[in-house]
């Protein structure tokens, strides 16, 4: 997500300490909680044929697939958002989630919550949660396994008090709220561009508050997170058996939405790196860069590995983010490909020039290589993005932002976009291909063997027009109750 001023990193240092002083510090280290396993075959004699007996139930509970409907701005907007919509509780109301592989746990906006955002992104209709309202839904206490196991449980911790949550973002933005547990409905791929409802138990964020830009008007209902740890939704349905631990997404840069698809992707086929273990996020090895046909002379020490220094996937970025000592040669090297550019400065962070011919033309492709003969190549109508009358370099300096993102590399839309990227946490590895992300792809149903394709969806606020209140305007206008002016909202 995108940069934040200072005053919200103030906020943010005193948010830190309190929550650190609160004990509830189970995110800001990407600490995964852990659920309780029923290992109903623990002990000495398990047989065989108990064991297939299992695997055959299990299996009949996995889906062949989920098809998530996203939704999202692709260009020429410089703000990607990409997001998805659910539905949650009984009856069941619908809520539009950004999607991001960058944070673990679902949370949406709750009924107490401090200054709730009420019109949404692209005047997106959002809904606030009320655990109350829905027939199914349940608070979490703070001594059910969940609670313990994710951190959130005090020391102090009664039968009757929630379970508290706290989620931070990269960006600096954060979530805090209560852990409530409901169910949530998904569409079920049941044949070629179709689907069925279905729904499994998920506990997830009630928000209460949450900060700056996530709070204020233009949000959406919550976040969902698709990261690695165990409080995941996908780790949840998961452990019920219902989903394998797998995904991908085609985020359409174009036309925007895309697909977003839970399940075994059979084609495209994407070659695969294998993610770096233990970390709390998609973190890949890279192992080059190249600008047209040149490589830049950079030693392998830059890129390193880990938190710090290992790339890390995210689909909740916007742009892409590098340490300086990549960032520097490697726009210098772009920049080198037109000698006669005025560069400004615009909002202290973005390199801009004025340029009005077709950047594929004139500037280079990036491609970033990474362990396993991967490779990512980023075209310049991805990286380079129109802003005020000129055009603006997508890629940006790390730690600009926040002093511990230093020399970190970030990964977001800006390089995802256009391509099928397939997250494999069964085998440990992420994958992807330059993809048509208005196309569809191929999901193997894991019962039945069987492929269906899945289809892309560009989610907006225009189908969301009740046909009621359309003919109650149509009637108040003609009626002259209302100026006609109303009828450009
Ligand atoms: C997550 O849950 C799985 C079982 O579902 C378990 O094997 C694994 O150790 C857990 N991971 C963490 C980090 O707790
Ligand atoms: C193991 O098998 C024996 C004989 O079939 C049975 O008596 C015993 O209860 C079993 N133990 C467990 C833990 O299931
Ligand atoms: C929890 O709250 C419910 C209803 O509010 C009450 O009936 C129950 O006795 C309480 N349990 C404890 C352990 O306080
Ligand atoms: C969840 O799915 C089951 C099985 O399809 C169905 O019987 C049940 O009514 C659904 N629950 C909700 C809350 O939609
Ligand atoms: C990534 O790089 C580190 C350090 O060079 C190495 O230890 C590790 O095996 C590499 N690959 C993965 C998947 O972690
Ligand atoms: C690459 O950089 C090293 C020092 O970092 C330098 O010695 C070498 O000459 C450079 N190679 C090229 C081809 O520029
Ligand atoms: C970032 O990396 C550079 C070069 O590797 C190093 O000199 C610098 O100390 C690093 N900065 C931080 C804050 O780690
Ligand atoms: C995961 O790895 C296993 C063993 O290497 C392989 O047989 C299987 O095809 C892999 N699954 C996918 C989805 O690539
Ligand atoms: C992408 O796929 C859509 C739907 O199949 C098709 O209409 C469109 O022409 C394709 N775009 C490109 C660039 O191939």
């Amino acid at each position: 997500m995108e940069s934040r001023s200072y005053f919200q990193s103030l906020l943010l240092f005193i948010l830190s300490l309190l929550n650190f002083l609160s004990q509830n510090r189970a995110y800001q280290n990407g600490a995964v909680g852990v659920f309780e396993v029923n290992y109903k075959f623990a002990g000495s004699n398990r047989s065989l044929s108990a064991l297939k007996a299992h695997d055959d139930v299990r299996h009949l509970a996995i889906l062949s697939g989920v098809d998530l409907p996203l939704g999202g701005t692709g260009r020429p907007e410089a703000v990607g958002l990409y997001y998805a919509k659910i539905g949650i509780g009984t009856p069941s109301k619908d809520y539009y989630v950004q999607v991001d592989t960058g944070s673990d746990i679902l949370w949406v906006n709750c009924i107490q919550c401090h200054q709730c955002p009420r019109r949404g992104y692209h005047g997106i209709e959002l809904t606030l949660y009320n655990p109350k309202d829905s027939l199914t839904g349940k608070l979490v206490s703070c001594d059910q396994k969940f609670c313990k196991e994710i951190g959130g449980s005090p020391s102090g911790c009664r039968a009757n008090t929630s379970c508290l949550y706290t989620e931070m973002y990269g960006d600096g933005g954060y979530s805090m709220g209560y852990f409530v547990e409901d169910v949530v409905q998904y569409d079920q791929v049941s044949g070629d561009l179709q689907t069925k409802s279905s729904n499994g138990s998920v506990i997830f964020g009630c928000g209460a508050r949450q900060s700056g830009d996530l709070g204020m008007d233009d949000a959406l209902d919550g976040i969902l997170g698709f990261g690695k740890s165990n409080s995941s939704m996908l780790s949840q349905l998961a452990s019920s058996g219902r989903i394998k631990k797998m995904f991908a997404h085609c985020l359409d840069g174009v036309n925007g939405g895309g697909i977003f698809a839970i399940g075994h992707v059979v084609q495209p086929l994407v070659n695969t790196t294998p993610l770096v273990p233990n970390e709390p996020h998609y973190n890949v090895n890279m192992t080059a860069i190249q600008v047209g046909h040149d490589l830049l002379n950079l030693t392998t020490d830059v890129y390193g590995t880990g938190d710090k220094k290992g790339a890390i996937i995210d689909s909740g970025t916007t742009l892409a983010y590098l340490p300086e000592v990549i960032y520097e040669p490697l726009v210098k090297k772009i920049l080198s490909w037109q000698l006669d550019l005025k560069l400004r400065i615009l909002h202290d962070e973005y390199t801009c020039f004025d340029y009005s011919g077709s950047v594929d033309d004139a500037f280079p492709p990036v491609t970033l290589h990474f362990e396993n003969s991967l490779f990512l190549k980023v075209y310049p109508r991805e990286y380079l993005f129109p802003f005020e009358d000129l055009v603006c370099i997508g890629w940006q300096k790390s730690g600009m932002q926040s002093q511990d993102k230093n020399n970190i590399t970030l990964l977001g839309d800006l390089v995802l976009s256009n391509k099928l990227v397939l997250y494999d946490l069964e085998n440990q590895t992420i994958g992807w291909t330059e993809y048509n992300c208005s196309s569809s792809i191929k999901l193997k149903d894991e019962l039945t063997g069987s492929v269906h394709l899945v289809g892309a969806h560009s989610l907006s606020h225009g189908c969301r027009l009740n046909v009621g209140a359309l003919f109650f305007l149509l009637m108040a206008v003609l009626l002259g109750l209302l100026q006609p002016p109303i009828l450009y909202i």
